[in-house]
């Protein structure tokens, strides 16, 4: 089958610089959802029909696979189709898709493929409030006759609910034909696809039709309230699948997915989470109340307290984290880790059952096992010029407000007195301290006050 993707229109009642189609729908443009959709279906070609803001929406979807076709003036529905109509492969369907439609189905769109037989089919849906839509217009016997626009309809035909969405499956040499074909004398002045199905119906083609299996498959964006209402329905049925496949969410309703959620058995994610990338949650993983979780993985029984900010970490199992924890791109963490409030970690590696519970840095820095990191420890990694590694052998214990200026190794063992700034390495199993000792001056007295 050949993909055709119409992706032209401006959206002008988006009132945005950025394509209609480019407007993210969970992380991802409208568009790329339509592609990653028809994707599925294999299509022998795929042609993506660009205008406005063409540039901007090849260079966002680079892909080896998407062929491009120019509409250079949109000058309707059909005459975007015709643009495409030389990079079309001759012996195969061609389906029509919408950029702007982007929760159609894969199985609505195979359900259309199997009505269209050798002839063509159009989706339609029943409307209560049809108004906008163009009509399918039926015989007696219930066979469609045409397909009328909103603008163009007599008072009669405005009364039928069933609507055109504009997905449809055609057979591309009589595609080419009626295109070939088309006028612009209606009410809008434009080249009308749906005016090939009067054309089928002339030469006798049986013109199918087939559901969407739920309306909001088929709702279009025009306006970011319309996204906004489909970003809802898209995101509940995210939560829905997670449900039935067995997550505990707190409220389905307060879930943002944008990427992939992957998750083992008895998972309970709280309130206002915000999954980015690809995310995967082992066995048994809670995450709290307000997390943004990006490109991570946690594994078995890891807690997650509330407002943690993660991205591009590797958490090990039955840690505990947060709340207000942030972990940066570079992040593994091995089993039972500790990491509490306002301690953030990148690019760094810290072994089982080490813990940094309140206030530290730790960058660039390798941690052992069993390793107590204190309240206000820092790793000095940055020279203003260049990173440097900091090494934490395993039982160390770092004393609280400790800077560790790289490159510097802490023995394993050791021990660093609170306040201590290490720029020597720190031998094993021993105390390394360096602060002024302290002095008590019993004659001392505080400052007066002048008059
Ligand atoms: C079209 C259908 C209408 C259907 C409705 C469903 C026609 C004549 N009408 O109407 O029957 O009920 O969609 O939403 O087909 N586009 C281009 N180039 C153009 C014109 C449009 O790429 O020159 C793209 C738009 O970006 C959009 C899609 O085609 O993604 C539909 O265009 P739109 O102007 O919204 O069509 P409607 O008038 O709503
Ligand atoms: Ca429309």
């Amino acid at each position: 089958m050949n993909v055709v993707i119409l992706a032209a229109g401006q959206g002008k009642r988006m009132h945005s610089n950025l394509p209609k189609v480019l407007h993210p729908l969970a992380g991802k443009p409208l568009v790329q959802h339509v592609i990653d959709t028809a994707r599925c279906l294999s299509p022998e070609r795929l042609i993506v029909v660009y205008g406005h803001g063409g540039q901007i929406v090849r260079s966002t979807l680079v892909s080896d696979d998407i062929s491009w076709a120019e509409q250079a003036q949109q000058l309707g529905t059909g005459h975007a189709v015709a643009q495409a109509l030389s990079q079309l492969s001759a012996a195969a369907q061609t389906l029509i898709l919408y950029g702007d439609v982007p929760l159609i189905s894969m199985a609505t769109l195979q359900a259309l493929a199997q009505a269209a037989k050798d002839a063509m089919a159009i989706l339609t849906v029943n409307l209560d409030q049809p108004s906008g839509y163009g009509r399918i217009v039926r015989d007696a016997a219930g066979a469609i006759c045409r397909i009328v626009e909103e603008k163009d309809a007599t008072p009669g035909e405005k009364g039928i609910s069933e609507v055109n969405t504009g997905i449809m499956v055609v057979p591309t040499a009589s595609l080419a034909k009626w295109l070939g074909m088309l006028g612009n004398d209606n009410a809008q002045g434009e080249y009308y696809l749906t005016d090939i199905v009067a054309m089928a119906v002339n030469e006798g083609m049986v013109v199918h039709s087939a559901q969407p299996q739920a309306e909001w498959e088929v709702l279009g964006v025009n306006s970011k309230l319309q996204l906004a209402e489909l970003e809802r329905q898209h995101q509940h049925n995210l939560a829905k699948q997670l449900l039935l496949a067995g997550v505990r969410l707190a409220d389905p309703a307060r879930i943002d997915i944008r990427g992939e959620l992957h998750h083992g058995r008895d998972v309970f994610i709280d309130v206002g989470c915000v999954f980015e990338g690809r995310v995967e949650l082992g066995d048994a993983v809670e995450v709290g109340p307000y997390c943004f979780l990006k490109n991570v993985s946690i594994a078995a029984g890891t807690r997650v307290s509330a407002f943690c900010h993660f991205e591009g970490a590797k958490i090990g199992p039955d840690g505990i984290l947060g709340p207000y924890a942030r972990l940066r791109p570079g992040t593994e963490l091995g089993p039972e880790v500790h990491v509490g409030n306002f301690v953030e970690i990148k690019n760094s590696k810290v072994a089982a059952q080490s813990k940094a519970n309140h206030l530290a840095y730790i960058g660039d820095a390798e941690v052992g096992r069993r390793v107590n990191i204190g309240a206000g420890t820092i790793t000095c990694n940055y020279d203003g010029v260049n990173k440097w590694k900091t090494v934490i052998e395993d039982d160390a214990f770092i004393g609280s407000d400790t800077q560790l200026v790289a490159p510097v190794t802490v023995g394993r063992g050791a021990t660093l007195g609170a306040g201590t700034t290490l720029t020597k390495d720190a031998p094993p199993d021993t105390l390394t301290v360096s602060r002024a000792k302290q002095l008590t001056l019993s004659g001392w007295q505080r400052p007066k006050k002048n008059k």
